[in-house]
């Protein structure tokens, strides 16, 4: 049988690694794909975007199931218009995808399902969001209603940064339509996780926790990303607290898009922060797997990942479990010269071919691509095509283990200018130490 799977980052890259090594599989094709994707084998990529060709592709080399990795095409209605041709496809529509399209048609969504969250309010008019920054103590959270890659949320330290944040989103629409309506939340404290499962729509199935580094640099500094690194399991979800999270905020969301009508079917990755009392609140809402967590759990995975899409699809999912590697798994994102603001692209790596030999001997580490290109003279070349270039991904004993391996990894590639954080895991890396 044969898949695709939408996207061309590390996201997609780990999920059509796992993909191919279904029994049942015989090519996982990627759309658009990257450098890292047309080195595997069982995996091809194809230079498609568009979802008319994308349609035409799937009947024409009938793809049994297409995975969505990322937002943009499930906010264009990629599997609406898959479904209405009568194609299978994982994935949320366009209306379930508004949890993370519309930050506004979150946050009214967990307050009719009681879904703990930070208290809010939202405005179109920026006069009366000033007034209320100034009745309401800092520090507060300003965001963008829509879709914003990543930029759409500022923490305001001060009423000046707050009252900055209104003008540069409602007034100087720089965020453009995505920023026609603005929330204003309770700034929340505490340690930040990444709790993703994979529904039918009916049946919930959890797949491992996780921690993402979202800023730029080591100690929660500069500019937040997309993210710089992750790790799994997280020791900051209990089991106990996994229970809570079920119990009140994930089958809540899926049960309250039931009775809101709508059919919830994908991936759902709710950003969690943990509070001093242990409690968690959702900060997000993403209708997708995140990138870079899927690389550390895509390594954990021990199940077929085809066959669990397969029954999400059906609606079966409750017939099947999932199985980890009981290692923990981290990775490390190696960014582009001048990534976020403005990342350089044809810088040329360096190292990855030996160590594709030295993977394909081992199950310990793969390293994922993202914005690579294949390129330079005859073609033979990798270069830098994106802001996240490579996220190198380990298993080892603990996460102090597998953060070693690591950055021995790293060691060994080399590409002008490139960023990576020394610090990712550690949060797990001290839990460990004292407990
Ligand atoms: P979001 O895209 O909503 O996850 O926001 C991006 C980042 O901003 C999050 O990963 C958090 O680090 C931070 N953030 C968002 N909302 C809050 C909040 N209410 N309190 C504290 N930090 C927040
Ligand atoms: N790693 C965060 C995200 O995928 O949104």
């Amino acid at each position: 049988m044969k898949l695709l799977v939408i996207g061309g980052g590390g996201r997609e890259h780990a999920l059509a690694w796992k993909l191919s090594q279904s029994p049942r599989i015989h090519k996982v094709y990627v759309a658009p794909g990257n450098a890292g994707t047309a080195l595997e084998h069982g995996i091809e990529n194809i230079s498609l975007t568009e979802i008319p060709e994308l349609i035409e592709f799937a009947k024409k080399e009938e793809i049994f199931i297409t995975i969505v990795g990322p937002e943009i095409p499930l906010a264009a209605g990629i599997v609406d218009a898959f479904q209405a041709a009568n194609l299978k496809i994982f994935g949320p529509t366009q209306q379930a995808a508004q949890l993370e399209t519309s930050k506004v048609f979150a946050k009214e969504f967990m307050q009719r399902h009681n879904i703990p969250t930070a208290t809010y309010k939202s405005f179109t008019d920026p006069v009366l969001a000033h007034q209320y920054i100034d009745q309401s103590v800092t520090p507060l959270v300003i965001k963008a209603d829509g879709l914003a890659a990543g930029k759409g949320v500022i923490v305001a330290q001060t009423n000046e940064q707050a009252h900055s944040a209104v003008n540069n989103i409602l007034v100087d629409k720089n965020y453009g339509n995505a920023g026609s309506e603005i929330i204003i939340e309770e700034f929340l404290r505490g340690i930040e996780v990444s709790f993703i499962v994979m529904t039918d729509g009916q049946h919930i199935l959890p797949l491992a926790t996780s921690q993402d580094h979202k800023r730029l640099q080591d100690g929660e500094l500069g500019p937040n990303t997309g993210g710089m690194g992750a790790y799994s399991p997280t020791p900051f979800i209990s089991p106990g607290l996994h229970a809570k999270i079920m119990h009140d905020i994930v089958t809540p969301v899926i049960t309250g898009m039931k009775k809101e009508g709508i059919n919830y079917r994908g991936f759902l990755y709710a950003g969690l922060m943990v509070t001093a009392k242990n409690e968690a609140k959702v900060l997000e809402f993403n209708c997708r797997l995140g990138d870079p967590e899927t690389q550390p759990i895509m390594l954990r995975l021990k199940s077929d990942l085809f066959t669990l899409i397969e029954h999400a699809v059906n609606g079966s999912l409750n017939e099947v479990d999932i199985e980890w590697d009981r290692r923990a798994a981290l990775c490390v994102v190696m960014a582009a010269h001048g990534y976020p603001e403005n990342p350089r692209k044809n810088d040329v790596i360096q190292g990855l071919s030996d160590l594709i030999d030295e993977q394909n001997d081992t199950d310990n580490f793969h390293i994922f691509h993202s914005g690579t290109l294949a390129g330079g003279k005859n073609g033979e070349e990798i270069l830098t095509a994106g802001g996240r270039v490579l996220c190198v991904t380990t298993l080892g004993e603990n996460v102090k283990i597998a953060q070693q391996h690591v950055y021995k990894l790293i060691e060994k590639i080399h590409f002008n200018g490139y960023q990576i954080r020394r610090d990712i895991g550690y949060q797990g890396i001290n839990y460990q130490r004292k407990n």
